[in-house]
């Protein structure tokens, strides 16, 4: 059915990686997001859970009209009108995927579905089968098949493929599974289900026990074809396997591994990047691949060795998975050109003229105050020029803060509301808090921060902060982003985005919630 050799990947940054309590995205974002996973060469993308909202159904829809190159997939579950919606959103892709989905554990049949198991398998077979009447190309998963009954998977399984299910996806939904059981499952199922050849086989481990890529890649040596991943990881509470270091365990290890990916892996750090400063979730120093830290050698003898040769302790180049060997890149007198061109080569391209301009003239101001620009520093001033093209309500104008040993921090905001300017004054216990209460005496959005954090993006005392804030109202959270030299400005902004995105996000469903 498949090519034995090729491990596909299917991307699902979009949709579970969204599930991060916190990370949502707008539509523009995921467009850019799938955009940069299309250049990558990810063979699926699944971009959304359309019956979710309205806002879901257009991100969707938007990532199907933007995306050529890729398969674009959309989340069902097995009721006929989230598998028409899917299909209605998907239309103009050019080439799409319905993933439908049923719960086949014990306890999530009981409990969740209140269903016999014999009426799970009917309704899969019927959802499989609708989903067949709008493309070929349908995936099937058992949810929490981790914990679910061998015998019965073979059963709806087999089913399924009979009903036309070209992908079949093995979930580890609660992240349960270890490497040497959830391995010999797949080679089970694999051997067991009649029909299994007509289907590729695929895993979706989540990272409770901190197994999620190690599952994948033991699923991946006893058959599987596809993995479904996450870019840094991101997904639903622990997260999922990481997709770069699927690939990468994948690529480095060919001596054990009997198939690749297609990847193009150099633009693994542009797709990181990108997927922390939307979503705000920063990358810990100490991640593999994409961790500031993961190409950095700090003790003398692994230096020396190093210097001597590369391979005595590392198994990877930096390079190949797109950190440049040259970091700083422009300065002050750096001129339209190179700043295009620097960026092209980190694969960011914008979408007009006026979008360069006004990226360009955020990098002149940034190279004002901070003399060496560095590739994290142009990724943050594109984040930032793409989140101020969006539809923004509030916009910071200006911001004045006294800070003073023995005196109470006072800031004085500027804000445009709606293309109007107001002003708000207030003392907080820091800069930072006051600089907030005087924002929330111009907003008063009603929302708890909950969470407040600041990194360096390069190193040195001129290197930019970049904040991110936790914001919650209602029940729904957004994360807001900022970056600036100045990290009291950086924190405002960052307030502002949040602010911004909270009045956006309409409720959602949730997948595995909810109506069955
Ligand atoms: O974790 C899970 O079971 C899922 C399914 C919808 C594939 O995300
Ligand atoms: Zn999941």
């Amino acid at each position: 059915m498949s090519n034995p050799d090729k491990l596909i990947i299917f991307d699902t940054t979009l949709r579970d990686g969204e599930q991060s309590p916190g990370a949502s995205m707008t539509r523009d974002e995921k467009v850019r997001i799938a955009k940069a996973l299309e250049k990558m060469r990810v063979d699926v993308i699944e971009a959304g859970f359309p019956i979710a909202s309205p806002g879901d159904f257009e991100a969707v829809q938007a990532v199907a009209r933007a995306i050529r190159e890729s398969t674009v997939c959309g989340l069902a579950r097995t009721l006929d009108k989230d598998i028409d919606r899917a299909a209605e959103a998907l239309r103009e892709a050019s080439a799409f995927r319905i993933h439908t989905f049923i719960a086949t554990s014990p306890i999530h049949m009981r409990e969740k579905l209140r269903m016999r198991p014999e009426e799970v398998i009917e309704r899969a077979v019927a959802a499989v089968k609708r989903a067949r009447r709008y493309t070929d190309d349908v995936e099937f998963s058992p949810e929490d098949a981790g914990r679910s009954e061998p015998d019965f998977l073979c059963r709806i399984l087999e089913a399924v493929i009979d009903a036309g299910a070209g992908t079949l996806n093995i979930p580890d939904t609660v992240g349960y599974a270890v490497p040497d059981q959830f391995g010999a499952l797949i080679r089970d199922l694999i051997e067991r289900i009649p029909n299994s050849d007509k289907a590729v086989f695929s895993v979706h481990c989540h990272n409770d026990l901190g197994l999620a890529s190690a599952n994948a890649l033991a699923a991946v040596m006893n058959g599987a074809r596809q993995v479904e991943c996450t870019i840094n990881g991101l997904g639903e509470r622990a997260g999922n396997s990481a997709l770069e270091e699927v690939v990468m365990a994948v690529r480095t290890r060919r001596d054990l591994f009997p198939c690749d990916t297609c990847l193009d892996t150099t633009q693994i750090m542009n797709c990181s990047r990108l997927v922390a400063g939307i979503t705000g979730f920063p990358v810990q120093p100490n991640k593999a691949i994409v961790g500031a830290n993961a190409f950095a050698h700090e003790s003398g003898i692994h230096q020396d060795g190093v210097l001597k040769s590369r391979e005595t302790y590392e198994i990877m180049r930096a390079q190949d998975v797109g950190w440049s060997a040259n970091r700083m890149v422009l300065g002050k007198h750096s001129g339209r050109n190179a700043f295009r061109a620097r960026l092209k080569e980190l694969g960011i391209a914008f979408e007009s003229e006026e979008e360069l301009n006004a990226a360009f003239a955020r990098f002149k101001e940034l190279a004002d105050k901070k003399h060496e620009i560095f590739d994290e520093d142009l990724q943050a001033l594109v984040t930032e020029t793409n989140l101020a093209a969006e539809y923004e309500r509030v916009k910071l104008v200006s911001l004045r803060v006294c800070s003073e040993t023995g005196e109470t921090p006072q800031a004085r905001v500027v804000l445009s509301v709606d293309g109007e300017e107001r002003s708000g004054s207030a003392a907080g216990s820091g800069p930072v808090d006051a600089t907030y209460r005087a924002i929330e005496a111009i907003v008063d959005s009603g929302a708890e921060l909950q969470l407040y954090s600041v990194n360096n993006i390069t190193s040195g005392t001129d290197a930019q902060g970049e904040v991110t804030v936790r914001l919650a109202k209602g029940g729904r959270m957004v994360n807001g982003q900022g970056a600036d030299t100045d990290i009291v400005i950086a924190s405002a902004k960052a307030y502002i985005n949040g602010y911004n995105k909270i009045v956006q996000v309409s409720g959602k469903a949730h997948p595995q919630q909810g109506e069955v």
